[in-house]
């Protein structure tokens, strides 16, 4: 007798499940994608019931013929976990777009009173349906792109209520969209034009009055800082992380993006689950991540966008046994892209990432950076079926083929749903 379950993938010429314990891999275990050849996948409910090769899944598990699946030889692997984004902005920034092709920096433009504060203005000015229609089209391109979990910082708002509104929208989006989103409170990410003369006051309203509330009011479950020269000092970022930490949330930090001012350092002290960026990060400040275990979520497109012409130090990352995930740091600045793909042909083309480390890099140990990794990120039983089917040969090709979707389906709590 086989055993019914709700839907069946058949037919997997190359199936990627990542196998292992919910932990993030490092080092030479970046390399390990757990390659099943002629698979299937069998799902109940929202779960992953069975994952193997295709006769033994096929012998014991039958779905109704609507719900059975011919993935027609291509790849299995679990849909992306982008863990780093700033997905809910208003409007566009095309114009610095052109300012940058001219030769101007990203930080010429936000000291000229560009930059993240224009993103401010257009944000307080926008309604929140003006707001969602925007976001749920890039939420619509990262599904069609095999993004099922995101990863949604706040820091458009920079005042008490359109920061506690940043965050409600997403809690709804993620109710009303496919794609899970995983919220960050990013109150600090920039001074609004209302502080910019009394810093250490902005600092003190987010941990007097933001944090609380947002704890209260709002399903935050991380807090981030841009701590950064010209932004938040290691010293306030440290006074908004330990507040954080203490009214419950776990910690992340855009670190080291543009100057070393300690973040690195700050990651590992405070028990931060991830440091993003990293490019300028020290040797001192890499021993700091090594030591403190913490992720490196790294960000290429970023670099990239910003034209540094240099990017992060993966390969000493790896080397030194750090986890390393990948993200697409979406956001109208610096990184105007939803495409995980892109980021994976970046991680290998710029960064020197093998096809297996940056695939790694994008789903299990992203999702670690999120605190999911014992939920999703993998293929195996009583996992999140959250898949995608590919029209390619091989997973290399999501690095390789540049520049297009290779989705064929992207199946979410084991339902197709593009
Ligand atoms: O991660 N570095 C700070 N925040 C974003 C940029 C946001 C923006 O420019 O709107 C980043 O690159
Ligand atoms: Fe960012």
């Amino acid at each position: 007798m086989k055993q019914p379950v709700d839907a069946i993938i058949h037919n997997i010429g190359q199936l990627v499940t990542l196998e292992g314990p919910p932990i993030p891999r490092r080092g030479v275990a970046m390399q390990a994608l757990g390659i099943i050849e002629d698979a299937a996948v069998a799902m109940r409910g929202e779960r992953i019931a069975a994952a193997g090769p295709e006769q033994d899944i096929v012998a014991a598990f039958e779905a109704p013929a609507s719900e059975t699946f011919d993935a027609e030889r291509g790849v299995v692997l679990p849909g992306f976990v982008d863990p780093h984004t700033h997905v809910l902005f208003a409007g566009s920034r095309w114009h610095e777009f052109e300012l940058r092709c001219q030769g101007r920096s990203y930080q010429e433009i936000a000291a000229a009173g560009g930059g993240i504060r224009s993103s401010v203005r257009a944000f307080r000015a926008a309604t929140d349906e003006t707001l969602k229609i925007q976001t749920r089209r890039r939420l619509d391109r990262m599904l069609g792109l095999g993004t099922t979990t995101v990863e949604a910082k706040s820091g458009y708002g920079l005042d008490t209520e359109q920061e506690l509104r940043a965050l409600r929208l997403i809690e709804e989006l993620d109710k009303e969209h496919p794609v899970d989103l995983v919220p960050t409170f990013l109150g600090a990410h920039e001074f609004p034009d209302e502080y910019r003369s009394d810093r250490d006051g902005y600092v003190r309203l987010i941990t007097e009055e933001m944090l609380p509330r947002v704890v209260a009011e709002t399903k935050a479950r991380f807090c981030d800082v841009f701590c950064e020269e010209g932004v938040f000092t290691a010293e306030q970022s440290r006074a908004i992380l330990q507040t954080a930490h203490r009214l419950g949330l776990g910690l992340k930090l855009h670190a080291d993006e543009f100057a070393p001012v300690g973040g690195s350092e700050l990651a590992a002290e405070l028990g931060a689950i991830s440091a993003d960026h990293l490019l300028e990060a020290t040797e001192h400040g890499l021993l700091a991540l090594q030591r403190g275990g913490v992720t490196a979520v790294l960000l290429p497109v970023t670099s990239f966008s910003l034209g540094k012409g240099r990017y992060a130090a993966a390969r000493t990352m790896i080397q030194m046994e750090i986890p390393v995930a990948l993200a697409t740091d979406c956001n109208p600045g610096s990184s105007m892209t939803e495409s995980v793909p892109l980021v994976l042909s970046m991680a290998c083309l710029e960064l020197g990432l093998s096809p297996a480390e940056a695939l790694t890099a994008a789903t299990v140990n992203a999702a670690h950076a999120i605190g999911l990794a014992g939920d999703r990120g993998r293929v195996a039983p009583g996992l999140r079926a959250d898949l995608q089917v590919l029209d390619a040969p091989s997973y290399v090709s999501l690095a390789y083929h540049l520049g297009v979707s290779h989705v064929r389906w992207v199946f979410k709590n084991g339902r197709p749903v593009h």
